[in-house]
């Protein structure tokens, strides 16, 4: 079948092409329906099913045959180790770790956040949650103490489980200050923690409250695997939104192991026992859904990778792993891509290996600019493939089906929908924008299974976020456009949401800090273009008249504020000290006229600025700083 066919089949009969790929799941009670929309436009799929996440992703693959192969590659540059755990080791390590965690209390629907590093025991913390049906939660390691803070409080965990240290190539970060912190600074307590010890800094442990990871496994009995219905969350994903309280995005059990079983195949074209590899971390989404779950529910075996695309040592690193690896489909951020060929502009160094297991190469994250998918294309002699996805979605939305039908690539398009989902292009009054025409990008409800049903215990946020805008479709909080053969384009964000080196930021978040600061009587954060990272988050502050401390000294607090509340992960670097920033005759601050002044593009005075004078001091101010040249 070709891609259109089976597009259209999803099209003409929804619940019987979703029952259909059901059945590649291995369900306790399989569902007698796809798609439950009693509570419409809420919708859940698979409610009536049982099923365990934890199952499908491990023990069935030792029962059917696959368990000396292996379901992780650990390579870690960093510490220069390789290892590997075959999916016999995995089932073993996940049912001790579960059964500890049973022990201690912990069950179905309790929530357990982890923080850890990429090292294997990440995935075997999110796996053993779900195989007795509590909800994890992923943190992050470049997040502060504040951002786990904020977590443990909506969370409201039973445990942590967390790595004594992280490792950047330039220094350790003590994760075990970090925990302390948060839960001190949290009005929610955790019971307890389970720590994994690293050679590199172990830490303390707090009797009776923080169990090492080993000794809390000795002697318990392996937790067998518990079904949960279809629609228990198997995870919650915090990701950030336009204010400082980040999103909860549910991921729901059984059409998160249908969807994602689904995508393999069909779109990443990897069968069973070969290797796949994402190039991200646990804490994103696509650690959650490509490192993780979707290549073990199909049977794959995944790399979890401990490094940088350069520096852990070279620019080569990546060519290294995917040949002494095998890697079949490899996926990873465009800033990666724009990393290395900035240390190796011509790609000398892949001369030096041998990539001829790769088929393809996955960018998604950020928009894939032309330039770095050229250079890839030129430099790995594979095809590469921008696809479109969120936090939200947990999948491809929009991509080329590479597994079905290889579609011609237009640079600068992630292709054509996934079955699943209708993407329309909709004027600010909810009418569909003419072909190639840009608008807001929506998604005609309901959405697929898998994607989010609900934000956690914040329902009537999902609806305003996402549902209230265009009633009868899902708000992306993209802007793009459709063309003529159906190609979708990804041009900018709707919202104050940036996207710096493949992670999402929220620049209010960033506002909120700012604003603390007593000497800033007003402030902006704006996302600028940044030849790296695509992004970085700029800000522009007031200072309070006849305050003492100087404009440096402002400077440095405010990016001092950032780090320690939201995290490195900020980069947040660049800061203006103005008189006052553009506005609206209504006092609206002109955040886009900013960006394009900064950028240095074009942009069309808007016709309420209450004083046009004020944008020649913006661009002054951002001179110092490389920018509104
Ligand atoms: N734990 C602790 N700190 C972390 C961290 C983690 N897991 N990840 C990043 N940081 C820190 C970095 O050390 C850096 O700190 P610094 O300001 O002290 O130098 C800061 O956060 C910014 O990190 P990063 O965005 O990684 O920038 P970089 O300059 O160190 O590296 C790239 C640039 C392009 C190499 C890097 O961003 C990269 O590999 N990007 C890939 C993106 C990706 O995988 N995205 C996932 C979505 S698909
Ligand atoms: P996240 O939830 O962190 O995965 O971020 C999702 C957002 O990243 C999307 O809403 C887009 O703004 C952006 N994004 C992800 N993939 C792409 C892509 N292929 N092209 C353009 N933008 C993308």
């Amino acid at each position: 079948m070709r891609y259109a066919d089976i597009y259209k089949s999803w099209q003409d009969d929804p619940e019987g092409f979703w029952m259909e790929q059901a059945k590649a799941i291995d369900w306790v009670v399989p569902p007698t329906h796809a798609l439950n929309d009693s509570r419409a436009p809420l919708y859940e799929w698979f409610t009536d099913a049982q099923v365990n996440t934890c199952y499908n992703a491990v023990d069935r693959h030792v029962e059917n045959g696959r368990g000396a192969q292996n379901a992780i590659i650990y390579d870690s540059p960093i510490t220069d180790t390789v290892r590997y755990v075959t999916y016999h080791d995995l089932r073993d390590q996940t049912a001790a770790l579960a059964g500890a965690l049973r022990d201690k209390g912990v069950g179905v629907g309790d929530r357990v956040i982890i923080y850890m590093p990429m090292v294997p025991e990440a995935i075997v913390a999110m796996l053993a949650c779900t195989r007795i049906g509590a909800i994890h939660s992923v943190v992050f390691g470049g997040f502060a103490a504040n951002e786990l803070a904020v977590r443990i409080n909506d969370a409201t965990p039973k445990a942590i489980i967390a790595a004594s240290c992280g490792l950047e190539p330039n220094r350790v970060v003590a994760y075990k200050p970090l925990l302390d912190g948060a839960i001190a600074q949290a009005s929610h307590k955790p019971d307890f923690t389970i720590v994994l010890q690293r050679d590199q800094q172990p830490c303390d442990l707090t009797d009776g409250f923080d169990f090492d990871w080993h000794a809390v496994q000795d002697g318990v009995t392996p937790a067998d695997c518990v079904p949960v219905s279809g629609d228990h969350p198997a995870y919650v994903l915090y990701t950030s939104g336009t204010t400082g309280a980040p999103k909860g995005v549910v991921r729901p059990t059984a059409g998160h192991l249908v969807a994602l079983h689904w995508t393999m195949k069909n779109f990443y074209n990897v069968n069973p026992g070969e290797v796949f590899w994402a190039a991200s971390d646990v804490g994103w989404v696509v650690g959650h859904s490509y490192i993780c779950y979707a290549p073990l529910i199909a049977g794959n075996t995944t790399v979890v990778f401990e490094g940088k695309p350069v520096g852990t040592p070279d620019a080569g690193t990546f060519w290294r792993v995917i040949q002494d690896h095998k890697v079949r489909s490899f996926f990873t951020a465009p800033t990666a891509f724009r990393a290395i060929k900035r240390e190796d502009p011509k790609g000398a160094l892949i001369k030096d290996y041998d990539i001829s297991s790769l088929r393809a190469l996955y960018l998604a994250g950020e928009r894939a600019d032309p330039d770095t998918i050229i250079w890839a294309q030129d430099v790995m002699q594979v095809p590469v493939y921008d696809h479109w996805w969120q936090t939200e979605s947990g999948w491809p939305m929009v991509g080329n089906p590479a597994g079905i039908e290889a579609l011609p690539v237009k640079i600068g398009s992630p292709t054509v929908p996934m079955p699943g989902y209708d993407i329309r292009i909709l004027a600010d009054d909810g009418t569909e924008m003419p072909t190639g025409e840009l608008g807001s990008i929506a998604i005609k409800l309901p959405l697929p299974p898998g994607t989010l049903p609900t934000l956690w215990q914040a329902e009537d946020r999902f609806v305003k976020s996402y549902l209230t805008n265009f009633p009868g479709f899902y708000e992306t909080g993209d802007a793009g456009l459709i063309d003529e053969d159906g190609y979708l384009y990804v041009m900018a964000r709707t919202d104050d949401v940036i996207n710096v080196a493949g992670h999402r930021l929220s620049t209010g978040a960033m506002e909120e800090i700012l604003a603390n600061h007593p000497d800033v009587a007003e402030c902006a954060v704006i996302g600028v273009h940044d030849d790296l990272k695509g992004q970085l988050p700029m800000g522009f502050v007031c200072t309070n008249k006849g305050t003492a401390r100087s404009d440096a000294e402002i400077v440095a607090d405010c990016v001092r504020m950032v780090r320690d509340s939201i995290g490195p992960v900020a980069a947040f670097k660049l800061v203006a000290v103005v008189n006052r920033l553009p506005k609206t005759r209504s006092g609206k601050i002109l955040r886009r006229t900013m960006v394009s002044i900064a950028d240095g593009a074009d942009f069309k005075m808007p016709a309420t600025i209450d004083d046009p004078a004020i944008l020649d001091e913006i661009r002054e101010s951002l001179k110092p700083l490389g920018y509104g040249r």
